[in-house]
């Protein structure tokens, strides 16, 4: 377990040994002392972000490390050099690396050269730091993640793959609805359908809106991506039917309503559905610290999963 990735690899146990973490971090965080004392961590970001770029630095500073960010236009992922080279030479000088990159591929290279751990914080398959942080929510909020249903509608993409994965190792019964010609990775939905018998949990995947049944949790993500030059004009009218509002919470019995953001008010998510009490949207941004936190106490703090 010296990356994180994706959590493809990881079992039952690890993930709720994981989020048990999580919540003992930020409930308690006095407990763990400073585990990155000492630890610098290179952030590397070939796309723009609020939420990862800013926890990830606040929340190594608050476990007593150093981060050092380097933006896409000094990236040294673009043509420069090669990833495993990049890699390589940062471990020189850090003790992991955080990358946001438009492959996967860019991450894996990154892994094989360097002999310090690699954190995903989004890439164009996954996005598990995420993930972690929206179950951590639904604990919180709704008393546990096993056995309660989430909903997902919208574009499948890598917050999909990402929810779907770690989902399923929590025991949390899944539906992803999208429209056509935007399903999820079919490689990835057949993982996701693997993982789902082996935990016993359910997995409903369609494109047609009216196959939503009750759900505890709606989640939704933007329609278009990083990285999707897509006119937002030529997708819109096929999505309209896919907006997440009042009337979809209602017809599912949803308690919660859950979005990674950046949000598009009006278009993915109702505006009005983003600031009502059933929006966790701000929980989840708090999240992000804590889950990564452990993660990162994990990876390079040393702190054992129980
Ligand atoms: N949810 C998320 O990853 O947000 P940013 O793109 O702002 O980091
Ligand atoms: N699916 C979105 C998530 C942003 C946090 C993207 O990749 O742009």
């Amino acid at each position: 377990m010296q990356d994180l990735l994706s959590f493809r690899d990881w079992n039952s146990t690890s993930m709720h040994s994981l989020l048990k973490l999580a919540v003992e971090l930020k409930r308690s965080p006095e407990k763990f002392g400073r585990p990155l004392e000492g630890k610098s961590i290179v952030a590397i970001f070939e796309k723009p972000s609020l939420r990862t770029r800013v926890s990830f630095d606040i929340g190594i500073n608050k476990l007593g490390g150093h981060m050092v960010y380097v933006d896409s236009q000094g990236s040294p992922l673009k043509d420069r050099e090669d990833p495993i080279d990049v890699g390589a030479n940062l471990a020189c000088w850090a003790d992991a690396i955080v990358a946001r990159v438009y492959e996967h591929k860019t991450l894996v290279d990154l892994a094989a050269g360097a002999n310090i751990p690699v954190i995903n914080a989004l890439c164009d398959l996954y996005h598990p730091c995420q993930a972690l942080a929206d179950y951590l929510a639904m604990f919180e909020k709704l008393g546990d993640v096993k056995g309660k249903t989430m909903a997902y509608i919208g574009d499948g993409n890598n917050v999909t793959h990402s929810l779907l994965i770690v989902g399923a190792l929590l025991g949390c019964h899944q539906t992803v609805i999208t429209p056509k010609g935007f399903e999820i990775n079919p490689n990835i939905a057949k993982h996701a359908a693997k993982l789902a018998y082996e935990n016993n949990v359910s997995l409903t995947i369609a494109n047609d809106i009216n196959e939503l049944g009750q759900a505890d949790i709606l989640y939704t993500d933007t329609w278009l991506s990083m990285g999707d030059n897509t006119p937002l004009a030529e997708i819109k009218d096929k999505f309209a039917v896919y907006q997440v509002n009042e009337a979809l919470m209602q017809r599912s019995g949803a308690s919660h309503v859950m979005h990674c953001q950046p949000a598009h008010r009006d278009l993915e998510i109702s505006g009005s559905l983003m600031d009502s009490d059933q929006s966790l949207l701000m929980l989840q941004a708090e999240n992000r610290m804590h889950a990564q936190n452990a993660i990162l106490a994990m990876l390079v703090g040393n702190v054992a999963l129980d």
